[in-house]
């Protein structure tokens, strides 16, 4: 890393936010800086207004750049949307050198082999994420460069997009004036700021309820083996609260946050809420158990939905460390409470961690994204050093034989 300094955008559907981080020696970072605006371009998780996006970038960098006091050229973004689709694959190749050592380029090679499916026209490769390695009959292998083998067999979690929609993103950042060092996909940053290495290994299902979508990635044996995008948000929520109550969305919003429950059941047929008085209407009494079934059916379907993939990939038996709920939509009163109900899995909520920062705003589930972008593009920067290194040493390894 050049500058020590790594800067990240969550382009999420109802916020826009920067994060500038500083890297000292020992590779640990401390946000230094964080800018953040009212999104106002992107619809269920997409671009759908690249002008709109593009302010909003350069409003959010410029915030952090001026908390910070640096300039920042470079940025990490995610990506969300229900047009990301993932499955998973393998590839097998012969081990190539003579004394049949397994190099990073037989490993490179069986990546290559791995990510060798048809993809359909108009879809991006987003990202190849290694699960394992199998080397002749020895399987579950993490790392298998050093190992001697005749075969080596990998499985990879891959996961496309809309090339269309991928451009459009690229495209706001470059016209926002900034480059950008890589694109992920929002539950695996996600889950990279709140979910323990204990949990990955065990098995585990991250759910990030945002604004407007939902993702859900599902870890085992350290590694992606599911995920998916949900395009229902906790914005769904305020507006069934809108249309139930006749109320406006800022007022449903506000109830939402101050006075809702998911859990009904939990709720007394008794207790009742004010509804502020709106232009002309007067003020009214709401009874408090009316509105947590409004949300309520809400998050079930959202459950209902992430039960489908739990379902679909076979996940239930894979996940003994549970549910682990993020994103601004899992800070609702009482959904905790309804999700194990509904699912019988254990849950918790997941707050950013392993970072110190200037604003303590930021330790909270809505900022999971942007923690977990900055991160991941540490570890994108480690993972360079790490092959310099390996190059460096087989470098020194010939040398050393040859001469
Ligand atoms: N205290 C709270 N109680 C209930 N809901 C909340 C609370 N705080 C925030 N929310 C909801 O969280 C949502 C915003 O979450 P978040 O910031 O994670 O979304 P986003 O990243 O902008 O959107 P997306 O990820 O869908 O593109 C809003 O719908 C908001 O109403
Ligand atoms: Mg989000």
């Amino acid at each position: 890393m050049k500058s020590g300094i790594l800067a990240a955008c969550d382009i999420g559907s109802s916020k826009v936010c920067c994060g500038i981080a500083r890297v000292d020696e020992n590779q640990e970072f401390s946000l230094i800086g964080f800018g953040q605006t009212v999104s106002k371009g992107i619809r269920k998780g997409v671009v759908s207004n690249i002008e709109a996006v593009t302010k909003n970038i350069i409003e959010a960098v410029t915030e952090a750049e001026v908390m910070a006091g640096e300039s920042i050229s470079s940025l990490t973004i995610n990506i969300s949307g229900d047009h990301i689709s993932s499955s998973n694959s393998t590839g097998v190749v012969a081990v190539s050198g003579k004394n049949k050592e397994i190099t990073v380029e037989d490993v490179k090679r069986v990546i290559n082999a791995a990510r060798t499916v048809v993809i359909p026209k108009g879809r991006e490769m987003i990202h190849v994420l290694e699960q394992h390695y199998t080397v002749d009959d020895q399987v579950d292998i993490k790392d298998p460069i050093g190992m001697t083998g005749v075969r080596l067999e990998t499985s990879v979690h891959l996961v496309t997009g809309s090339m269309m929609l991928l451009l459009n993103l690229k495209n706001a950042i470059l016209r926002s004036g900034y480059s950008f060092q890589d694109i992920i996909i929002s539950s695996l940053a996600s889950s990279a700021a709140c979910i323990s290495d204990d949990e990955k290994e065990l098995g585990v299902i991250l759910i990030d309820i945002g604004s407007e979508t939902t993702d859900l990635i599902c870890y085992y044996n350290n590694a992606v083996i599911y995920s998916s995008v949900i395009p229902i948000g906790s914005s769904n929520i305020t507006k069934d609260i809108a249309i139930m109550l006749k109320i406006p969305i800022k007022e449903a919003e506000n109830l939402k946050i101050n006075s809702g429950y998911a859990y009904s059941e939990d709720v007394d047929n008794d207790e009742k809420i004010e509804i502020p008085a709106i232009g002309a209407n007067p003020s009214k009494l709401e009874s408090k158990k009316f509105l947590s079934e409004v949300i309520e059916a809400r998050v079930k379907e959202i459950l209902e939905q992430v039960n489908f993939h739990i379902n679909k990939g076979d996940l239930r038996k894979r996940i003994p460390s549970g549910i682990v709920l993020t994103g601004g939509g899992s800070k609702l009163q009482g959904i905790e409470r309804l999700c194990y109900e509904y699912l019988k899995i254990p849950v918790r909520i997941g707050f950013p961690y392993g970072f110190s920062s200037v604003n303590n705003n930021i330790f909270s589930p809505e900022y999971s994204v942007l923690v977990g972008l900055l991160l991941l593009s540490l570890e994108d920067t480690k993972l360079e050093v790490k092959e310099k290194d390996k190059k460096g040493f087989f470098e020194k390894f010939k040398s050393f034989f040859s001469k």
